[in-house]
């Protein structure tokens, strides 16, 4: 396989109910995950981009997250309809969306 031009990690962590962290689970991420999937069909971005759903990225207040790599930007309280936006300024313009990024005191 090639090295992707852009690799997308969801956060896909579940926790049991009440527990202090939360979790992207919990927060629709399963709904945003299925959201880059489908764009992916449709684009057809297989081998061009990597998608890949991960365990806890670090910071569960801000969940969904949605990290980005080679530019390590971090993406959070995102949701389904954040996911057009992010594949057309980031993945397809190189422009990460400021409005999605988490606090940087946050990561
Ligand atoms: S549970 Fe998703 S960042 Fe921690």
């Amino acid at each position: 396989m090639a090295r992707p031009e852009k690799h997308i990690f969801i956060c896909g962590q579940a926790r049991p109910p009440g527990h202090p962290r939360g979790s992207c689970a919990d927060k629709g991420a399963a709904d945003v995950l299925q959201a880059f999937q489908q764009q992916f069909e449709q684009q057809g971005f297989w081998g061009r981009f990597g998608l890949t759903s991960t365990g806890c990225l670090g910071v569960c207040d801000a969940g969904p997250a949605v990290l980005v790599y080679p530019e390590g930007v971090m993406y959070g309280k995102v949701t389904k309809a954040d996911v057009d936006e992010i594949i057309k300024e980031h993945l397809l313009g190189d422009k990460p969306v400021e409005r999605l990024q988490v606090p940087a005191d946050l990561w």
